[in-house]
């Protein structure tokens, strides 16, 4: 069994983390800046969907995938016969509400794209954990992830999994750290206002997608680069759990790639 079975195999089972893709088994791309990191992306995606018409796609929120979305849509996209899951979505925050990711999700791709089906944690659920199991379900009977589209948090966070997530977690109620309540602040009046719980995929559900695409645009994003590519591979930094994945490219810009040698 290669090392890369085994470091998958032992990830899945248990949480011993180890032996591992090494770093340099990540596809990455350096480009000019975040116009070349959209256009590199929507290459990727409008690849996928070429090849497989039908893709199941995983899709991320968030300042980085805007651009990717856009060329997308400038691209027409064919999403007619595609199915999208996203990683996460706020707790408790109602749908409507325009922070919401579902919002989002509605203005960048549901509605211009409109991909033949869409899915979204609903973060208004009563039932959390019927929620998350119904999710899980939902991404198993669609075939899983083709392609998971992903950004990456300045801590290292990878949808909602914060610093300290075992790489084995799957979909579920997830509390937000400071630093990502701070930084998600900006889309709204005060901090106190971003929603301190979110439902988000697993590390160990990311992992399962068949391809993931990490996108990485700015100078704040350069220490987790750093991480993800020379960092040792430990839940104390979420995004270097890919190393374990054999498929991930990783397309990022100079200023994100500053501290990669
Ligand atoms: C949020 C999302 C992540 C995203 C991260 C970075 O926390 N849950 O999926 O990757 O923010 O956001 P941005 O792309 O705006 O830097």
């Amino acid at each position: 069994m290669s090392s890369l079975k085994q470091a998958n195999r032992t990830q899945r089972g248990s949480l011993q983390i180890h032996e591992a893709n090494p770093a340099n088994k990540l596809h990455l791309t350096v480009v000019e800046d975040y116009e070349q990191m959209s256009q590199a992306a929507g290459q990727l995606v409008l690849h996928q969907l070429t090849q497989r018409p039908d893709s199941v796609l995983g899709l991320a929120t968030g300042g980085t995938p805007v651009g990717l979305y856009r060329k997308l849509r400038e691209e027409k996209a064919d999403l007619s016969q595609a199915m999208t899951f996203n990683l996460d979505e706020y707790y408790a925050l109602p749908r409507q509400h325009p922070q919401s990711f579902y919002q989002f999700m509605k203005g960048h791709v549901y509605d211009p794209l409109m991909p033949l089906g869409y899915d979204i944690p609903n973060g208004e659920s009563a039932e959390v954990e019927q929620e998350c199991t119904r999710y899980e379900t939902a991404i198993r009977d669609a075939g899983g992830i083709d392609l998971q589209v992903l950004g990456v948090g300045r801590n290292g966070h990878i949808g909602f999994n914060e610093p300290e997530t075992a790489f084995s977690s799957r979909t579920r109620l997830v509390a937000l750290k400071r630093e990502t309540l701070e930084d998600n602040a900006q889309f709204f009046d005060h901090v106190s206002e971003v929603p301190k719980q979110a439902i988000t995929m697993g590390i160990g559900t990311i992992l399962e997608a068949r391809t993931i695409v990490l996108l990485a645009s700015g100078p704040a994003k350069a220490e987790a680069l750093y991480q993800l590519m020379y960092g040792d591979i430990s839940p104390s930094v979420p995004v270097t759990a890919l190393r374990l994945h054999p498929t991930v490219h990783v397309i990022v810009d100079k200023a994100a790639a500053a501290l990669l040698k």
